[in-house]
């Protein structure tokens, strides 16, 4: 997904605007570009590939401008080649834009704008911006007014920066659904869309909202509304550490995360389970309006819908409230019933997911209370929602999600305790017996990651593989939709997830001598239907990967991962690991990126 950087300082900034656009490589991108000013010249650097590329374009090392901005394009509008990559200039060269979203009515200011004479190089949408902007320009004599009118018509989502030769100390930056920030510096300040981009330069961050227009000097910063009122905001101070958004001597990003998922979850839970009742920062719901609900809804993308799906099992179980999972992508054009007795839970890792964010929206609008959870603070989704809580995974950089996943599930059965206790609505014996078992998961994820080796040597085995399936019943099914999710993303190895007892309906015609097939079994209950399911395919010549908490008599797996025992309610957060660790090896067995898989972004900002 586009990424944007941008500097105003007395440095020079291309190297500060490159370094950034490198930290951002983690968002899956297929062109960048630069753009400086000098004397009131802009310069314009760009082409399609790797952002290190830029450092061989000629001219490169001769920007001596000390504000720039600067983009890493993910092709929405047009196909990736140098015209269409970022940044932008309108046809007199005065302004230079970059941009993240979608202009969803660029055709008809094209449109209008080639019937005044402007001409177009790219197929974007975004080359309407500057143009817009010049057209303005000329009726204002004003670079912020020409950008606030210009912002107006723009129809779709947008975080652009401007720079322009009329106003060659100053940059803007503006922002609609999609995020924008402003790192404070002294003497200098950082724009990027993603926070790791300039964690390295300072802890200082504004965030923007929607419709906010911000022009920004060497030493100021000023923060507009759309009418062009000043507007104050307050500065949030980060505390991730530069290191922490770096791969700390693993492999790769995804490893990394995999190992810090001890620390996740404890980090996660932090003191919410220490005594007592559970008190969630942000939320004060009434046994009164938790009683009142007939309907909760989950809704996310990807792995953070799996979290949802484990998280139904326990609302239902401890709340017993009817609770339905969506896919954010769906539930908005299903025309969902929602009313004021509905509650709507939110999550994105990112907190940027535009499906999602477009969802919650929809919610709200018919009169539901809205919950977000998200592992970004001040990111878009919180600022939406009523009500925000936090896992706290640390920057999540590979694109294939497992510290954010473990993470939400452990903050979906707190958030499903807290329910259970306002409501009174289950035994004290079950969920005193629930937060013991929470809080021994950090301690169990780290026994699963102490020895891998032999999800390694499978991995070798079978990597060569063109399908594979993950099979499991109850929650384990949630895992098997995960563990699947999570190979496809990362191998490239087609694989399918059902519901153990739903093979015979249809799939199990795919089964075949040599097939792989993963099965979770973490619950007693469910252990001998699911064991007949599986010896179905053993018949049909499988070779099965067995991760279980059960002991079983017949152990004629071709692996077997014996994870720790644990509720069955949150036996996710523990089996999920070893399917990450497969994933993870079978795509280093086949020699592809790992952390950017191809044709996937971490940050899905367009719908
Ligand atoms: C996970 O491995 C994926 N890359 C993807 O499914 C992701 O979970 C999804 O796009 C949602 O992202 P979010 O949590 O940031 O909203």
């Amino acid at each position: 997904m586009c990424g944007i950087v941008g500097y105003i300082g007395n440095k020079k900034a291309s190297p500060i605007l490159i370094n950034g656009l490198l930290r951002l490589e983690y968002r899956g991108y297929d062109s960048a570009g630069i753009a400086t000013v000098e004397e009131e010249k802009i310069s314009v650097m760009k082409n399609k590939g790797r952002v290190n590329n830029l450092n061989d374009l000629e001219g490169i090392n001769n920007l001596k401008g000390t504000i720039g901005i600067a983009h890493t394009r993910w092709a929405t509008h047009g196909k990736p080649s140098k015209e269409n990559s970022h940044p932008h200039m309108d046809n007199s060269n005065s302004f230079a834009v970059v941009h993240n979203g979608i202009i969803e009515n660029y055709q008809e200011l094209r449109k209008k704008l080639t019937d005044k004479g402007y001409e177009f190089l790219s197929e974007t949408d975004t080359e309407v911006i500057p143009n817009l902007i010049h057209y303005y320009y000329k009726k204002e004599n004003d670079v912020l007014k020409a950008i606030s009118r210009a912002c107006k018509k723009l129809k779709g989502s947008y975080a652009i920066e401007v720079l322009s030769k009329y106003e060659p100390d100053k940059m803007i930056i503006a922002r609609k659904d999609s995020p924008l920030v402003v790192g404070k510096g002294n003497g200098e300040n950082y724009i990027a869309s993603d926070i790791p981009a300039i964690l390295s330069y300072t802890k200082d961050f504004y965030f923007l909202d929607d419709n906010e227009i911000v022009e920004l000097t060497r030493d100021s910063i000023t923060f507009y509304n759309q009418e062009l009122e000043q507007i104050r905001k307050r500065v949030k101070v980060i505390d991730w550490g530069a290191a922490a958004a770096e791969k700390d001597g693993y492999d790769d990003f995804m490893l990394k995360e995999i190992h810090e998922q001890p620390n996740a979850i404890r980090e996660t839970i932090g003191a919410k389970l220490d005594n007592g009742k559970i008190e969630l920062e942000d939320l004060n719901f009434s046994k009164e309006y938790l009683e009142s609900l007939n309907k909760i809804y989950i809704v996310a993308c990807g792995t953070a819908m799996h979290a949802g799906l484990v998280a139904k099992t326990i609302i239902e179980k401890l709340c017993k409230i009817p609770t339905e999972v969506d896919i954010a992508s769906e539930f908005r054009y299903r025309e969902p019933l929602i009313d004021e007795k509905t509650l709507a839970i939110y999550i994105s890792q990112s907190g940027e997911t535009a499906d999602t964010i477009a969802a919650l929206k929809l919610a709200k609008s018919k009169g539901a209370k809205t919950i977000a959870i998200s592992n970004v603070i001040g990111s878009s989704i919180t600022r939406e929602a009523d009500y925000s809580i936090y896992t706290h995974a640390g920057p999540e950089i590979a694109v294939a999600s497992t510290k954010a996943y473990t993470s939400q599930v452990v903050l979906l059965s707190v958030l499903a305790i807290y329910f259970a206790e306002v409501l009174e609505s289950s035994e004290d014996k079950l969920i005193n017996k629930l937060k013991k078992a929470i809080l021994e998961l950090p301690a169990q994820v780290e026994e699963i990651l102490k020895d891998v080796s032999s999800i390694k040597r499978f991995a070798k085995k079978i990597y060569k593989e063109t399908d594979m399936f993950f099979l499991g019943r109850g929650t384990d099914y949630a895992v098997a939709l995960e563990g699947s999710l999570k190979l496809k993303e990362i191998s490239y190895i087609h694989s399918e997830s059902y519901a153990a007892g739903e093979l015979k309906h249809g799939p199990i015609a795919l089964i075949e001598n040599g097939i792989t097939v993963v099965s979770i079994i973490t619950n007693k209950d469910l252990m001998d239907k699911s064991l007949s399911n599986i010896q179905e395919v053993i018949t049909r010549g499988a070779k099965i990967m067995m991760v279980t908490n059960q002991e079983m008599d017949n152990k004629n797996f071709d692996c077997i991962i014996n994870i720790p025992k644990t509720n069955p309610l949150i036996s996710p957060i523990l089996s999920v690991v070893p399917l990450q660790v497969l994933a993870y090896y079978i795509s280093k067995e086949k020699g592809l990126d790992v952390d950017k898989p191809r044709n996937l972004a971490k940050s899905v900002t367009v719908e």
